[in-house]
């Protein structure tokens, strides 16, 4: 019966890690996926982690027992001052609720089916470009995607004037997704005067913002400035949705652990909100897990873990930094033409070089260096011995 089944491509960025793998060249390097790499790199696991992990595994009261349907409360509670600020009204309002999500994946899906369900709009705008599983996501769970400018390829930073001018024509009610900070894949943020603009915008049209924060303290190696856009919105007294993930900030990628929150306009719309949730989720997958967020709400309660934690990341984020800055330096060095100012301009985890795709292919043929057909490279994923690799087959790749 499954004779005539046709095989599915590969997923355009988790196919690359599958790529790479097959690939036996000793010089083979994998800017794709975005996960971070050690100097030597090697995946990292934070010593804040280690230590989280050995307290739990050393507590003789920790049980196997399920979680409930929205997953472990404290950290719930825990995520949503994270990402809204202790002193955020919403919370201490108790118009927030949020529920454990399997990291950032999971809790848009949770949101966006409960909108599908729920939300009287079905119509979500996203950027272009955008991570590549944001459309999927959406579509699947019942929403409409739609466009809204935010790349411009010229200039490579933000195309102001298109976004304003898309979400000024979006219908009245429509959801717009939003990356919080580190937009993925362009490293291209809005400023702060410039998300006040977007805030006013969207408020005044009634569109509802749907927060995507894959990076909280990644982008700029601060939780409270990467969180700055989010809580801006938070501040106005309206609604919002946010997807929080654990997987860059804490190294968590395996466990998937994120939560999604929706910021609502009293305590008790916030509770009827929950309970709908739970509806989305039990027949998912009935209830999250509960290793990764125990180690995050031990991190997190404990003001010593959560500094060391914060010291961690505030190195990744610095490394990656300095990645932008040797690679820029080696492409001046080589006398690369074009301008790559944008490799140190972009924010977070990824540059989006510019490259076409025949450029990347090329890369991936003669060099072996592994990322997305887009041009997008992990700069997490670079260290300053692969550098050099980098820098000449990005010159030989456009001087070709
Ligand atoms: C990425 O964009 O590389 C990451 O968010 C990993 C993923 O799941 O795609």
């Amino acid at each position: 019966v499954f004779s005539n089944i046709v095989r599915a491509p590969e997923d355009p960025i988790l196919g690359v890690t599958v790529a790479y793998n097959k690939d036996t060249s000793p010089i083979k390097l994998n800017l794709g996926v975005g996960a971070y790499r050690t100097e030597e790199g090697k995946p990292l696991v934070l010593n804040v982690v280690r230590r989280a992990e050995q307290l739990l595994v050393n507590d003789p009261s920790r049980v196997k027992e399920y979680l409930p349907i929205v997953g472990l409360a404290e950290f719930n509670k825990l995520s949503a001052k994270l990402i809204f600020g202790a002193d955020s009204p919403a919370i201490q309002e108790n118009r927030v609720t949020t529920v454990q999500g399997l990291s950032g994946t999971g809790s848009l899906r949770v949101g966006a089916e409960f909108l599908a369900r729920h939300y009287y709009q079905h119509t979500i705008y996203i950027p272009v470009p955008t991570w590549g599983n944001h459309p999927k996501i959406f579509t699947i769970a019942g929403l409409s995607v739609k466009t809204y400018r935010y790349y411009d390829p010229e200039t490579r930073g933000l195309d102001f004037k298109g976004l304003l001018e898309d979400l000024g024509a979006a219908p009245t009610g429509a959801i717009v997704l939003l990356h919080a900070c580190a937009h993925n894949p362009t490293g291209v943020d809005p400023t702060l005067e410039q998300w006040e603009q977007i805030r006013q915008l969207m408020r005044s049209k009634g569109l509802l913002p749907f927060f995507d924060s894959a990076y909280q303290g990644f982008a700029s190696g601060s939780l409270d400035a990467d969180a700055q856009s989010v809580r801006m919105f938070v501040a106005d007294g309206g609604e919002c949705l946010a997807a929080q993930s654990y997987a860059k900030n804490m190294g968590l990628y395996g466990e998937r652990v994120g939560a999604l929150s929706i910021v609502c306009k009293a305590a008790d719309v916030a509770s009827r909100v929950e309970s709908q949730l739970k509806l989305v989720i039990r027949p998912m997958y009935s209830n999250p897990p509960i290793h990764g967020a125990s180690i995050v709400a031990t991190i997190l309660k404990d003001s010593d873990m959560y500094n060391e934690w914060t010291v961690e990341l505030k190195a990744m984020a610095d490394r990656i930094i300095s990645m932008r800055q040797l690679l820029f330096d080696a492409l001046r060095d080589r006398g690369t033409p074009r301008d790559w100012s944008h490799i140190i301009k972009q924010i977070g985890m990824f540059t989006f070089t510019g490259l076409n795709t025949e450029q990347v292919a090329f890369m991936t043929k003669e060099y072996h260096i592994y990322m997305t057909s887009d041009g997008r490279i992990s700069m997490a994923g670079l260290s300053s011995r692969t550098v050099p690799h980098l820098a000449d087959a990005i010159h030989a790749a456009v001087t070709r």
